[in-house]
């Protein structure tokens, strides 16, 4: 069986889907892996790297959609705007972040005409088996340490207490707003450069979380039953909600000199949370990081891609911190992509078992068909039969 790594074509990705330490592991495993030329430029992986690693460099990137059974890349169709459709052959399997939601019935009706099986590994179902397959998790974790650096560097302040012999210097406030795999991680990393950190969710559960890892948890005076699922997840509210919440947060975002931005909800527009009259009364150069950018954004001036200026408050609206870590994040996705790949083969041939959940979740078009995301994947059916971790 071969596996192909085309390489990435979108203007700002730098990460590459297989790395050659995973690519020699893959080898090793009886498969073939044939390489774009300068695939892995991105995230200084060389060819002879992955020659070295036991893989065919290929001069002409569609030699790799003609050759591959399975097409691993970073980003295929919608998450790749660049190159909506790519050139999939007749039954290939395409494994990657594909932006499902944005993926417009043409392309689902081509993808099935095609009897491609295309994974979406954005689907991958939060259980434990599927920890060590799950892109959208490492990616988050780089996603939130950067954001705490990104805020750290623009702001005109020190993050720690610093008692000198010029005077005392007060630790700047940082506050996390959603506290799921990225905002745990800027909490975390806030807190190891000293700053004084309070985190808030709409999910109460993560409380302790927060408060593990050191920062406060700010609790608003709201109504947040039914706001979580099984797993993890939170789900939309209605307009009321989000108004009285916009109220409560009133309180908190003026008081912090950094506020990073992560509430989510899977397959919906990301909940506006931070007011213009909020940051107008944040003191002048204090930063906001909204890493909820690409969904439409938590804070009212946001733009995604973009650095705004707003009444003397820095914002920043970036949609892809983890390629600014190409080596990290190409390491962290190529493991859960090898994982996955692991999870599909059986004495190394692919098997496309529908039954597995974590197949089903994922698995978008298949043998002709369309099975589209599923309205009703919220159901929770949480296996646990202890997933492990598999870190080059
Ligand atoms: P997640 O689903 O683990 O966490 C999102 C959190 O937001 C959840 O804990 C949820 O309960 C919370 N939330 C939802 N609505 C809320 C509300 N109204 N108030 C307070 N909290 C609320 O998602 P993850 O993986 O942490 O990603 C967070 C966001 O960061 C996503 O939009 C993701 O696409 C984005 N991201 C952005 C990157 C970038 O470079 N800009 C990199 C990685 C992730």
């Amino acid at each position: 069986m071969i596996v192909g790594v085309p390489g990435e074509t979108a203007a700002d990705e730098t990460r590459v889907s297989l790395t050659p330490p995973v690519t020699e592991r893959l080898v090793d495993d009886g498969l073939d892996v044939c390489v774009a030329s300068g695939a892995g430029e991105g995230s200084d992986w060389a060819d002879a790297a992955y020659r070295e690693a036991g893989c065919e460099v290929v001069t002409d990137r569609d030699e790799v959609f003609e050759r591959a059974d399975v097409v691993c890349q970073v980003r295929g169709l919608a998450a790749n705007a660049d190159e909506p459709m790519d050139p999939y052959r007749e039954g290939q399997v395409v494994v990657g972040t594909l932006g499902p939601y944005d993926l417009d019935d043409e392309t689902y009706d081509e993808l099935a005409d095609r009897r491609v099986s295309a994974f979406a590994l954005e689907f991958m179902p939060r259980i434990s088996r599927a920890q060590s397959m799950d892109v959208l998790s490492s990616m988050a974790s780089v996603g939130g340490y950067k954001a705490t650096l990104v805020a750290a560097e623009r702001l005109p302040k020190l993050f720690p207490l610093e008692m000198t012999a010029a005077g005392t210097v007060q630790p700047a406030e940082v506050f996390v707003i959603g506290a799921g795999v990225a905002g745990l991680k800027a909490i975390s990393t806030a807190e190891r450069l000293g700053a004084s950190v309070r985190g808030y969710d709409i999910r109460l559960e993560v409380k302790q979380e927060v408060e593990s890892l050191g920062a406060d948890f700010v609790e608003l005076d709201l109504e947040t039953e039914g706001s979580g699922d099984d797993e993890g997840y939170a789900r939309e509210m209605d307009e009321e909600f989000y108004r009285q919440q916009r109220k409560e947060l009133g309180r908190v975002v003026p008081e912090s000199d950094v506020v990073i931005t992560t509430a989510a909800i899977p397959g919906a527009p990301a909940p506006e949370l931070v007011s213009e009259e909020m940051i107008a009364e944040m003191d002048d150069g204090s930063v906001i990081v909204d890493l909820a950018a690409a969904d439409g954004g938590n804070c009212d001036p946001t733009v995604a891609d973009e650095t705004v200026e707003f009444e003397g408050v820095t914002v920043f609206g970036p949609t892809n911190l983890p390629a600014t870590v190409p080596g990290t994040a190409s390491q962290l996705f190529a493991n859960n992509l090898r994982n996955f790949l692991t999870h599909l083969l059986d004495d190394g041939e692919l098997v496309i078992d529908t039954d597995d959940e974590i197949i089903d979740s994922t698995l978008l078009t298949h043998d002709g068909t369309i099975r589209r995301p599923h309205e009703d994947s919220d159901d929770g059916n949480e296996t646990d039969d202890g997933g492990e971790t598999d870190a080059e």
